[in-house]
């Protein structure tokens, strides 16, 4: 788990998709926009001149996101697993995860995937109704995505899958019904999201027009206790707001950014929070990827920003993220990391109030949200850092 300030964890971002979901605002663009044989390339060669800056690290974690990473050939991934591995020491227990849509192409693909280095998968299955599928018009079917899940566990030492909720015309019932079929499926991990409508989405447009009713709001807190306690029946632990997992099936990766650990991000569009020198850089991509790939053909990388963070900015980062985990944050770790005590950061009557009303608690190593803080989570941190 990435603790030490030499730890790095490590995010590539391929922008490419098959189509653009209606209801997604991730940094994902057609497929057809660009030659992926050409754009994987580039992401060595940015690969390359980060870990210059960075300096040699032990490498923690490696996540390919997206976008639709799983379109990139498996031998691209090896490349790029290889490349990390020269320019750092990898640690002996990394997790190596692949972003995977749930299709045909897939499955042809997954143990290749597995010969170049992945030994973790996240799979987009996003719903296991098949009409459902169709209006997040996503291009696989229920049946094709158990297949692939099917097929990952046979070869993967870890297997997650993504469902979104809290999606138009559900109640408890069918909720109830579509969950229970997916924790069947026994993965190691599994993310379920609530439904968001992202601005500048189709789904916006629909919204808007009244043409999308999302559940109301009692019946998305019921939605969400639910999640809980099927999860927990079947040996899941939520360890985060929408993340669930079997002890020791954590997504490390993630937890390095809750944590605000140091990660760097290469990529169309992709963060990095890193330390160097002491000072902590926040780091930005170009986010359009015909900018990005001419900029990594002219300077080797397309970095698009970047900024030294002081303490009023890293605190509320820090408590923003940390506060989303179960396990809440570590007061010391807080500490080393912004130079700062929590404290000195939070208003101290509404912090007592917090905890007075049983949204969060605290003791002398940590400050975490209560099951009745984590439902309003974003209220309560709004509250606290005085956004509200
Ligand atoms: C980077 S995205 C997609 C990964 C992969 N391309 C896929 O679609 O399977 C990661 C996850 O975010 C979730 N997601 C994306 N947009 C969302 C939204 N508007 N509301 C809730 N969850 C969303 C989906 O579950 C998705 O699998
Ligand atoms: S949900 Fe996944 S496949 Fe769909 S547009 Fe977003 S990143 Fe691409």
């Amino acid at each position: 788990m990435p603790d030490t300030p030499q730890d790095l964890a490590l995010y590539i971002h391929w922008p490419f998709c098959l189509s653009k979901c209606p209801y997604c605002d991730f940094n994902a663009h057609p497929a057809s926009l660009m030659d992926g044989d050409i754009f994987a390339p580039a992401l060595r060669r940015e690969l390359a001149s980060e870990a210059a800056r960075t300096g040699r690290r032990r490498l923690t974690s490696i996540f390919f996101g997206g976008g639709t990473p799983s379109l990139m050939r498996p031998a691209a991934i090896g490349a790029l697993i290889d490349d990390a591995a020269r320019f750092h020491d990898i640690a002996p227990d990394i997790e190596i995860t692949l972003e995977v849509n749930p299709t045909h192409l897939e499955l042809g693909r997954l143990a290749g995937f597995r010969l170049a280095g992945v030994n973790r998968v996240s799979i987009g299955v996003q719903s296991l109704d098949d009409a459902a599928l169709r209006v997040l018009g996503r291009h696989h079917s229920a049946a094709t995505a158990i297949r692939v899940i099917r097929a990952a566990r046979r070869l993967f030492p870890s297997v997650s899958f993504d469902l979104i909720y809290t999606r138009p015309g559900q109640d408890r019932r069918k909720w109830h019904y579509e969950l229970t079929a997916a924790l069947a499926i026994q993965p190691d991990h599994i993310s379920l999201y609530q439904l968001t409508i992202e601005p500048q989405t189709v789904f916006e447009g629909l919204h808007r027009r009244g043409r999308i009713d999302l559940p109301e709001d009692d019946v998305a807190t019921a939605l969400y206790t639910d999640t809980e306690a099927l999860c927990a029946g079947a040996g899941l632990r939520p360890y985060e707001v929408s993340n669930y997992a079997r002890p020791g099936h954590e997504s490390r990766h993630n937890i390095a950014y809750w944590r605000y650990a140091d990660y760097s991000g290469i990529g169309p569009g992709a963060h990095g929070r890193l330390d160097l020198n002491g000072r902590l850089h926040a780091t930005r991509r170009h986010r359009a990827p015909e900018i990005w790939f001419r900029q990594v053909g002219r300077l080797g990388n397309g970095m698009g920003g970047e900024d030294i963070l002081d303490d009023t900015e890293t605190g509320p980062e820090a408590i923003l993220m940390g506060l989303r985990m179960h396990q809440g944050i570590d007061l010391a770790r807080f500490r080393a990391r912004t130079g700062r005590a929590l404290e000195s950061y939070v208003d101290t009557r509404i912090l007592a109030q917090c905890l007075a009303d049983g949204y969060l608690v605290m003791d002398t190593n940590t400050l975490r949200a209560t099951p009745e803080g984590l439902l309003r989570l974003n209220a309560v941190i709004d509250r606290l850092l005085d956004q509200g």
